[in-house]
């Protein structure tokens, strides 16, 4: 293989005991969606948005890698891509447990949690504490902040850099992503015509029938065991 990209999903970091959104007892179960990831909740209720990302920003404080996390970075350093986006892992993630556990081409379609965004000035920075309505931005001192992240009805990020990546790669493995939000969930399909696709998930995903291979079980056993294969098999190389 010498073109790979993965994307990956909130089953990634499940074990690290960050929550998902739909499995059963999940965020969406708790929260209405409509309310803390769109425009119009934000513009409805500011605190309420705040809170909701604040209270996760506080989880991942506690939170760490697991070996799923730490398998694809060993992946990635194992592979010397000669040009860019020639290793490419995009999340849907806001975490920051890719970057923690020592991956390097990262990209998050979903923007980030410890982030946050200026809507005056426009500015995005690193924040890890808690942010409220009356948060001043650093650079215009105007008190605009929210999170930087792509909420329903946004567009998600790096869109042009991830489908140029997708066309060109051998191989294209989604990881802990139930496949219902698009347009990730659409990447299996512009992949399948070139490159060898394969699913690492807890159960068979909406898309599961799209993908050439298949593995199901929790990310901590499955993906660790795929990235050894595909070193041991030598299919890793520039
Ligand atoms: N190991 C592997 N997979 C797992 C594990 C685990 N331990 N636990 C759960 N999963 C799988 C579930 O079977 C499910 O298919 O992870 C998937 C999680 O699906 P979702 O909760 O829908 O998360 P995701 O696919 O990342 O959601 C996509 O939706 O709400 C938006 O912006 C949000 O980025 C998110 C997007």
């Amino acid at each position: 293989m010498s073109r790979i990209v993965i994307l990956t999903g909130a089953g990634i970091s499940r074990e690290s005991g960050l929550e998902t959104f739909r499995d059963e007892g999940g965020i969406w179960s708790r929260v209405r969606l409509e309310d803390v990831c769109t425009p119009q909740g934000f513009a409805r209720d500011p605190t309420l948005v705040d809170n909701f990302y604040n209270q996760r920003r506080r989880e991942l404080q506690t939170a760490h890698p697991n070996p799923a996390h730490e398998a694809l970075a060993a992946l990635e350093n194992a592979y010397h891509p000669s040009e860019d986006d020639a290793f490419l892992l995009v999340t849907q993630n806001i975490d920051d447990l890719h970057e923690r556990a020592g991956s390097r081409n990262v990209l998050h379609m979903h923007g980030e949690l410890k982030r946050l965004r200026c809507s005056t000035c426009g500015i995005t920075f690193h924040w890890e504490k808690d942010c409220h309505p009356e948060t001043c931005c650093p650079a215009c001192d105007q008190p605009t902040l929210r999170p930087d992240v792509v909420w329903f009805g946004e567009m998600p990020l790096h869109m042009e850099r991830i489908l140029s990546a997708i066309a060109r790669c051998d191989l294209f493995v989604a990881i802990g992503t139930s496949a219902t939000v698009y347009p990730a969930a659409g990447f299996v399909e512009q992949a399948s015509g070139h490159a060898h696709t394969v699913e690492l998930n807890l159960v068979p995903s909406g898309n599961a029938v799209l993908f050439n291979e298949a593995a199901y079980g929790t990310a901590t056993q499955i993906v660790p065991r795929f990235v050894q294969n595909l070193l041991q098999e030598g299919h890793v190389h520039e």
